[in-house]
């Protein structure tokens, strides 16, 4: 079950899956986009539903993973990749601004994924993938809700792994760097190169490599992981404050 499916890195995720042979639950708010996903997986090789989930509702959540139970059997893996993002400075965020985004962000990545490893608990196994953000590791400019939302997911991604990790089921996050999506689409030049000032290998990742990250933490090559955060950013979490630009 990948959330957040109907594109970018979701749908990344999802087309990979498939490429592995899964059957694929495409759950994202935008129904239509779910279904076209979910016929591009048909189209590929494997076994496609499409559901439309909104996040941040609770019943809704809920409701989606018995539906996606119902008509696969089970869930082996849920990725939970959505979220939203806006950008405003901390002193003019209105305060609907920072509900929403730890609204969906956070509140939504609780929902999912309790609602997930209730399910998984059945059945004494589970993998449970959280994308969380670079941003979740340390500050990040006119980003105090959607950072705070990561570190958070971080967090959570922690605790879910100590209290799950004797029922069968791991959790781990993964942390992207800048990443070429519709998401980030909107980004001019300039902003993108000062971006890219701060990760080491000078560019933004692909979609193809942050799926990567959640196929490895889904396998069985990941038995022993669990509780980690997985930095998929082109060295940028482990860079220092010192820039290329002052190398002598
Ligand atoms: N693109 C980046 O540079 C980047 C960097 C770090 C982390 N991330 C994270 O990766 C994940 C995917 O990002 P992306 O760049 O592909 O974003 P995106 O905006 O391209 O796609 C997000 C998807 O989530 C869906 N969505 C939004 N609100 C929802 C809700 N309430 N319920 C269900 N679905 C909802 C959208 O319809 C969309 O299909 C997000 O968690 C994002 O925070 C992205």
């Amino acid at each position: 079950m990948v959330t957040g499916a109907g594109r970018g890195i979701g749908r990344g995720i999802a087309l990979a899956f498939a490429q592995q042979g899964a059957a694929v639950a495409v759950a994202d708010i935008d129904s239509q986009s779910a279904k076209l996903v979910a016929g591009e997986i048909e189209a590929v090789t494997a076994v496609a539903s499409a559901h439309e989930l909104d996040v941040a509702n609770h019943e809704a959540a809920s409701r989606c993973v018995a539906e996606v139970e119902a008509i696969h059997g089970g869930i082996d893996s849920l990725i939970h990749c959505a979220a939203v993002n806006k950008l405003t400075p901390f002193l003019e965020m209105p305060a609907e601004d920072w509900r929403r985004i730890i609204e969906i962000n956070l509140t939504g990545t609780f929902f999912v994924a309790q609602a997930a490893a209730r399910h998984m608990v059945k059945r004494e196994r589970g993998r449970i993938v959280l994308i969380a953000s670079n941003t979740g590791f340390r500050g990040a400019i006119d980003r105090a809700a959607y950072a705070a939302s990561k570190a958070a997911v971080i967090n959570l991604a922690q605790t879910m792994a100590i209290e799950l990790a004797g029922l069968g089921i791991t959790v781990n996050a993964i942390a992207p760097g800048p990443t070429d999506t519709p998401m980030t689409a909107w980004q001019p030049a300039e902003i993108r190169r000062a971006l890219c000032a701060d990760v080491p290998m000078n560019r933004y990742g692909r979609i193809e490599e942050i799926a990567a990250g959640a196929i490895f933490l889904a396998s069985d090559q990941a038995s022993y992981v669990t509780g980690h955060t997985l930095a998929i950013d082109g060295g940028f979490a482990g860079a220092g404050i010192i820039h290329r630009s002052a190398a002598t």
